[in-house]
């Protein structure tokens, strides 16, 4: 065992948080060294949404179906494969993006998942505890509506 591996077979989901906030310079260095995931074709096919604010956490918490640890937490990151950006640089450049395939769908969700655990592990290699949330999916609509999502 090496301490990557050690760190990888001593995860467990955590949550309840303590009452400290994740300073930005170590979330943005967790978010930086997480972004060089492998991604299928290079395409980093997601995008990373940042909400710290507490209004926001509440909402988010009962849309998640009432998990009062999305609430209690000082980060939470919205993971989201996202195919829109890329059809816009693509267009941008004067190609046509054909985003809307099965296979598109897997590219951005791997894509998207490669990094959600890429960060939940680099924040667990800084101390930090943290779990996915799928419970996200259970009201898309009124969640891309809280966030602003296109
Ligand atoms: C895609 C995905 C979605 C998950 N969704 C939730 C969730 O909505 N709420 C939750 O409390 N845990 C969620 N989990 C955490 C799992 O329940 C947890 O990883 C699993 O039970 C194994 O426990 P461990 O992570 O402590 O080893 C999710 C995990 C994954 C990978």
């Amino acid at each position: 065992m090496n301490k990557i591996l050690e760190l990888m077979a001593s995860h467990t989901s955590v949550r309840k948080f303590k009452n400290e906030v994740v300073p930005d310079d170590l979330l943005n260095s967790i978010l930086d060294a997480a972004r060089q995931a492998s991604t299928s074709s290079n395409v980093q096919a997601y995008s990373i949404i940042v909400i710290k604010d507490q209004e926001k956490k509440v909402k988010l918490a009962e849309l998640c179906g009432n998990q009062v640890w999305v609430e209690k937490c000082p980060v939470f990151l919205t993971i989201c494969p996202d195919l829109r950006r890329l059809e816009k640089v693509a267009q941008r450049q004067g190609y046509e993006f054909q985003d809307r395939s099965i296979e598109m769908f897997i590219v951005a969700t791997v894509d998207a998942a490669l990094v959600a655990q890429n960060i939940l592990t680099g924040a667990e290699s800084c101390g930090l505890g943290g779990v996915m949330i799928g419970g996200i999916r259970n009201s898309s609509d009124d969640v891309s509506k809280l966030l602003g999502l296109p």
